[in-house]
C-alpha cells in the first residue's frame, strides 16, 4: 500500500467518534516503536516530521523509513508536515513525497493567514495533497516559534467557517487550552479545556475534521522515571486522558503527540544507563526506548484514541 492522505481516516474517524494519532517522528527507533503498535492494534496512521526533524534527520532519511514502515506493517499510513511555516517548506514537502501538510499562519492576521494558506491549498490539492490550518495561537515552544501564555488566544468560532470557505483547507486545528511541550499548566493549577469552543466549531463546520495540537498527556509514570534516575524536571502536567477521549467523540479527528514520545524514550535510556553505567553500544540502549515508545503508543491508540482495528 502506498502512504495515503488523512482524507478518508478523517471522514471514518468523525463518524465512528474517535481520532487518528499523528505522532512525530524523528528517527527510526521512533518510527519503528509507532509502527510496531499500530500494526500489532491495526490503527491508521499519521507520520508527522517538523521542520527542525527535517533538519535534524533530513527529508530522504525520513520519508525512506517512513516507506519501509509501509513495506513492514501493510498499515494505511498519512506522511504530513507539522507547522510548516512557509509556502516553500510545504511546497518542498509536497514535491518530496508528503501526502498532507500544515502550513501554521496562527502568528499573522486573519487576512494574512487566509492569504498564505490558500496559497498551500492551491498548489497541495493540485498535487493530490491535504492541508491543515490553523486558527487561534496556541501556548508553548516548538523549532521556530516560542509563545508565550500571555500571547495564547482561544480560537473564535465566529471566524472558522470563513476561514475554511475562503482557504479550502481539509482539516483545522484550533486552540482550546492545549500547549506545546510537557509543562502545560502550571503546578497547582486544575488543567481545563474550552469544550464550549469546540462544540461551537463542530455547530458551524458539521462534519469538519478538527485537529488538536500540544495535547500529550505527560504521563507521570515517564516524569517520575526521568527524575528517579538522575533527572530534573519540575512539575510537569500534561492534557488529562479523559479529555482527550472526550475531544476524540467530538469533531477531533486528528490527536498530535511529541512529548509523550520523548518522555518514553528519555525515560528508558535514564534508567538503561543508571543500571547499566558501563555500557556503550547504542542498540543496548535504543532497544528499551523503542521498546517504551511500542508501549505507549499502544497505550494511546487503545485507551485514548479508540482507533484499534481501524486500520
Ligand atoms: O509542535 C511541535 C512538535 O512537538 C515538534 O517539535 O519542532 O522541536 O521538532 P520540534
Ligand atoms: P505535544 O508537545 O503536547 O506532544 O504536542 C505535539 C504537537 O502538537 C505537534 O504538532
Ligand atoms: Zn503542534
Amino acid at each position: 500500500m502506498p502512504l495515503v492522505t488523512s482524507k478518508e481516516m478523517f471522514e471514518k474517524a468523525y463518524k465512528g467518534g474517535y481520532a487518528i494519532g499523528a505522532f512525530n517522528v524523528n528517527n527510526m527507533e521512533i518510527i519503528q516503536g509507532i509502527t510496531e503498535a499500530a500494526k500489532e492494534l491495526q490503527a491508521p496512521l499519521i507520520l508527522q516530521v517538523s521542520s527542525g526533524a527535517r533538519k535534524y534527520a533530513n527529508h530522504t532519511y525520513l520519508t525512506k523509513l517512513v516507506e519501509a514502515a509501509i513495506i513492514e506493517t501493510g498499515l494505511p499510513i498519512c506522511l504530513h508536515l507539522d507547522h510548516g511555516d512557509t509556502f516553500e517548506l510545504c511546497k518542498s514537502c509536497i514535491d518530496g513525497g508528503f501526502t498532507s501538510v500544515m502550513i501554521d499562519g496562527s502568528h499573522y492576521s486573519f487576512e494574512d493567514n487566509i492569504a498564505l494558506t490558500r496559497q498551500v491549498v492551491d498548489y497541495a490539492h493540485d498535487h493530490g495533497v491535504v492541508v491543515e490550518g490553523e486558527l487561534g495561537r496556541l501556548a508553548g515552544i516548538e523549532d521556530a516559534v516560542n509563545v508565550s501564555a500571555e500571547d495564547a488566544s482561544y480560537t473564535n468560532p465566529a471566524q472558522v467557517q470563513e476561514f475554511v470557505e475562503r482557504t479550502g483547507v481539509d482539516s483545522l486545528a484550533i486552540a482550546i487550552g492545549t500547549s506545546h511541550g510537557a509543562y502545560k499548566f502550571k503546578p497547582g493549577q486544575k488543567p481545563q479545556l474550552r469544550f464550549d469552543i469546540l462544540a461551537e466549531v463542530e455547530k458551524r463546520l458539521p462534519g469538519f475534521p478538527i485537529v488538536l495540537h500540544g495535547a500529550s498527556s505527560v504521563i507521570p509514570e515517564f516524569v517520575e522515571t526521568i527524575n528517579k534516575y538522575g533527572g530534573n524536571m519540575p512539575d510537569a502536567i500534561g492534557i488529562p486522558e479523559d479529555m482527550l477521549r472526550k475531544a476524540a467523540s467530538m469533531a477531533v479527528c486528528k490527536i498530535n503527540i511529541d512529548s509523550d514520545l520523548r518522555l518514553a524514550m528519555t525515560a528508558a535510556i535514564r534508567q538503561y544507563f543508571a543500571e547499566n553505567p558501563a555500557h556503550f553500544d547504542p542498540r543496548q540502549y535504543l532497544k528499551p526506548a523503542r521498546e517504551n515508545i511500542k508501549r505507549l503508543v499502544a497505550h494511546k491508540i487503545t485507551d485514548v484514541l479508540g482507533c484499534e482495528g481501524k486500520a
